[in-house]
């Protein structure tokens, strides 16, 4: 990667609150990053490449004053956030009030006033970021809860640019969403934009609704109507994986035979289960374990013949819910192989750690069965990472109602997981299921998923940005 100072400025800026690097500050000082690889990234490779677009986010460490540098075709331009201010703006308002609040109130939302300072600050920080590097009529795309500000900053500071905002995440309905002290804020930071995205119809239909109750403005189908006639249209576009880039990687012997070692290495049991999830209380890893722990309990799965390997990587750690989940799940797990486990085996195998995404698809190949059990969840890009890696048409899906993906892959097992004999049905369906039955659902699966990848996502939503009459 190439440092260099930013030119005149970019046709295409997206914003979001992370760089697709990751950085490490050696104790000398010297900075240096290392891509992370994500599906935004390659989904914006070719709109970053023909427009030479900038990718405007922070670093994920304090106090890091870093120039923009390139990678590849993409300009990189790293924004400085005071410790304070990530206190305030990541770990409180984004994680601890809005991340809760979006997703059910699963967690109680903290509702802290100093932490909405912090986080306006530091989205305008990220909204003058943007308008410094896009060119005169340019296009901006910004993405997800931390900086819903960011479409009105930016259009009071630069009225001539077409601003697109995709939220990652559910929004909620309004009898939730108007707990939110800062609510009209809120709606009005999302009004700047010209076209406001969400994962489900869903979604879409609660955003409208807030907006005609909590603005005076009127809507027609998905359009808002703004004052001064300018619309706002908001609309559906469900995010996808490299579905083709990841199928691949799990054709790839180095893989395939990784996926058999792994199954040695766990004692080549008779049913292997798996869970892949980052740490949060959203994704109903308790229900789970309950779950499966009754299911040892009952002799409707063997302890000496399975096994459930949960990858659970570390999440935002300074966050109080999630030093609780942390740990309310390892109390679980090792309660579970205390009851369950023989010498040498442990019917959970429990890893808080990240793996690479090689690692991941091996993982991916070697489960019989994956099970989501999100309690609530935007997309849930894992139940399509398994389905794309499984090209041998074999494994199974359990897949919680309550996530993006439960829409578009309903030739999972769904379920319910609040509901946990429900669930346990679900498992044990998934693992007794016929194989022909499984190839019949998991090649409906498949043709879900790789038809309706990553690019289609960030085209159709670059291509009705630019059909808003901005
Ligand atoms: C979710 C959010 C993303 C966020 C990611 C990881 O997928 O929608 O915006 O980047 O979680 O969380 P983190 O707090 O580590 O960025």
């Amino acid at each position: 990667m190439t440092t260099r100072m930013p030119d005149n400025g970019h046709e295409f800026v997206l914003v979001a609150n992370r760089l697709p690097v990751d950085v490490t500050v050696a104790d000398d000082g010297v900075v240096s990053w290392t891509r992370a690889p994500g599906g935004l990234v390659t989904a914006m490779q070719p709109v970053m490449a023909a427009t030479r677009g900038a990718w405007v986010g922070w670093s994920g460490a304090p106090d890091l004053d870093a120039v923009p540098f390139t990678d590849g075709d993409v300009e990189l331009v790293p924004v400085r956030l005071a410790a304070a201010d990530i206190a305030g703006y990541y770990e409180g308002f984004s994680n601890d009030t809005l991340w809760p609040l979006y997703h059910d109130v699963i967690a109680a939302p903290r509702f802290h006033r100093p932490w909405w300072d912090d986080y306006r600050r530091a989205n305008a920080v990220f909204a003058r970021a943007a308008a410094e590097q896009v060119t005169p009529g340019g296009t901006v795309w910004v993405h997800d809860y931390q900086l819903q500000l960011v479409p009105a900053m930016l259009r009071e500071m630069r009225p001539d640019l077409r601003i697109g905002f995709f939220l990652h995440i559910p929004f909620p309905p309004l009898e939730i969403f108007d707990q939110l002290p800062w609510r009209r804020q809120v709606i009005e930071g999302l009004l700047g934009a010209d076209l406001v995205g969400f994962q489900r119809a869903g979604d879409t239909a609660n955003f409208l609704r807030v907006v005609r109750r909590l603005t005076d403005l009127e809507t027609r189908g998905p359009l808002v109507l703004q004052r001064g006639g300018r619309t706002v249209r908001a609309q559906a576009f469900p995010i996808s994986i490299d579905a083709r880039g990841f199928d691949g990687l799990a054709r790839t012997p180095a893989v395939q035979r990784r996926a058999r070692a792994l199954r040695e290495e766990l004692g080549d049991p008779k049913v292997m289960l798996l869970g892949v999830d980052r740490l949060d209380y959203t994704k109903g890893i308790r229900h789970r374990l309950k779950a499966y722990g009754e299911l040892l309990a009952e002799g409707r799965l063997a302890p000496e013949d399975t096994v459930l390997v949960q990858v659970a990587s570390p999440s935002r750690e300074k966050v109080g819910a999630y030093q609780q989940l942390r740990d309310d799940v390892e109390v679980l797990v090792s309660r579970i192989n205390g009851d369950f486990a023989t010498v040498g085996h442990s019917p959970v195998q429990y890893l808080h750690q990240s793996f690479p995404m090689e690692e991941m698809a091996a993982l991916y190949l070697a489960a019989d069965v994956l099970l989501v059990t999100a309690l609530r969840d935007g997309m849930n890009l894992v139940a399509k990472e398994y389905v794309a890696a499984r090209s041998d048409e074999r494994g199974a899906l359990v897949l919680s109602e309550f996530t993006g993906a439960a829409d578009e892959l309903t030739a999972a097992l769904l379920i319910n997981p609040h509901d946990i004999d429900g669930t346990k049905d679900a498992i044990v369906a998934a693992v007794t299921l016929e194989p022909r039955e499984a190839r019949r659902r998991m090649r409906k699966l498949r043709r879900r998923v790789l038809n309706h990848d990553v690019a289609a996502w960030s085209s159709s939503f670059l291509t009705a940005l630019r059909s808003t009459d901005a």
